[in-house]
């Protein structure tokens, strides 16, 4: 049994690892629909300067590097990622920001690597969700923190909240490529139950729970570029893409703009919404 979850383990972490150079190619973009929700969590975490920050999943890092100048100079970001490629595109993006004040750390949430009551704050935007056992995820980092230090995290709320990710799998289905999802286990939607992250986290020996929904829009200029990001961020829709003739690309691309067409604007760019829940809670 436990051979298996080792074996999952090691299977998501590899696909995190395929998809981390696609993941930096689109950071910027990415970030600039995610962006309310790492203001919420920086909001609420409310790192001084000074302090010693740790961004977890951090992949190309932003939410961390916003912290790491709320912290600056004194304080210090240690930005960490379970894959050694994410961690590589995080380096590059710091560097790109001119930012002296973080260390790289290959950790993974479930087994955090780092003394207890070392850090004064925690962040992880869309992490936790993804591990096997979130529940042990959560009290590593409770563990970790300093008391009264702060953690604040995010995670997808319902499918139906979430066009902009569950398109694109109901066009995959209907078109016979994907399975539909497996219900339980680690993925986009394991925590987006009404209430969960807020029990999970009051479980994990937290106080002070705070949490609320961020809508959030992700914006195309096209089905093509809409695609384009697709292919570096989803290791399932890139394999299928990869199996298709000309036409079947243009079977699936059409399919896409018809799914799409409602949330089409006035300006002919693409605005599919969703929505992030958030959380903050004390140590
Ligand atoms: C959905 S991405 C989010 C990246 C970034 N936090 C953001 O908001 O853009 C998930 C990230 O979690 C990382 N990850 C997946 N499983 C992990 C684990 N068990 N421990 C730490 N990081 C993990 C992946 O490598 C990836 O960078």
């Amino acid at each position: 049994m436990d051979e298996d979850l080792e074996e999952q383990r090691e299977r998501l972490l590899d696909g995190w690892e395929r998809v981390a150079g696609g993941w930096g190619r689109q950071a910027d973009h990415s970030q600039v629909a995610a962006l309310p929700v790492s203001e919420w969590m920086l909001a609420h975490a409310a790192p001084q300067p000074g302090e010693r920050v740790l961004e977890l999943a951090a992949g190309p890092g932003d939410t961390g590097f916003m912290a790491a100048r709320m912290i600056a100079p004194d304080g210090v970001l240690m930005c960490s990622d379970a894959t050694a490629g994410m961690l590589a595109v995080a380096r590059e993006r710091a560097a790109e920001h001119g930012l002296k004040n973080v260390e790289f750390r290959q950790l993974q949430l479930e087994w955090i690597d780092l003394p207890a009551a070392s850090v004064d704050v925690a962040l992880c935007r869309w992490g936790v969700m993804l591990v096997i056992d979130p529940a042990a995820a959560l009290r590593e980092c409770r563990r970790v923190l300093k008391p009264g230090g702060r953690m604040a995290l995010a995670v997808w709320d319902l499918p139906h909240e979430n066009p902009w990710a569950t398109l694109i799998q109901r066009v995959l289905v209907d078109l016979g490529h994907a399975e539909p999802a497996p219900q339980g286990g680690p993925g986009m939607f394991a925590l987006s139950h009404p209430g969960l992250l807020e029990q999970m986290l009051a479980d994990a020996g937290f106080v002070e729970v705070e949490s609320d929904a961020v809508a959030i829009v992700r914006r195309y200029r096209n089905v093509t570029e809409w695609i384009a990001e697709t292919l570096d961020h989803s290791g399932q829709f890139a394999a299928v893409w990869r199996t298709l003739d000309s036409s079947g690309r243009q079977r699936l691309t059409d399919r896409l703009a018809e799914t799409a067409a409602e949330y089409v604007s006035p300006e002919g760019e693409i605005e599919l919404p969703g929505s992030s829940l958030v959380a903050c809670a004390q140590a």
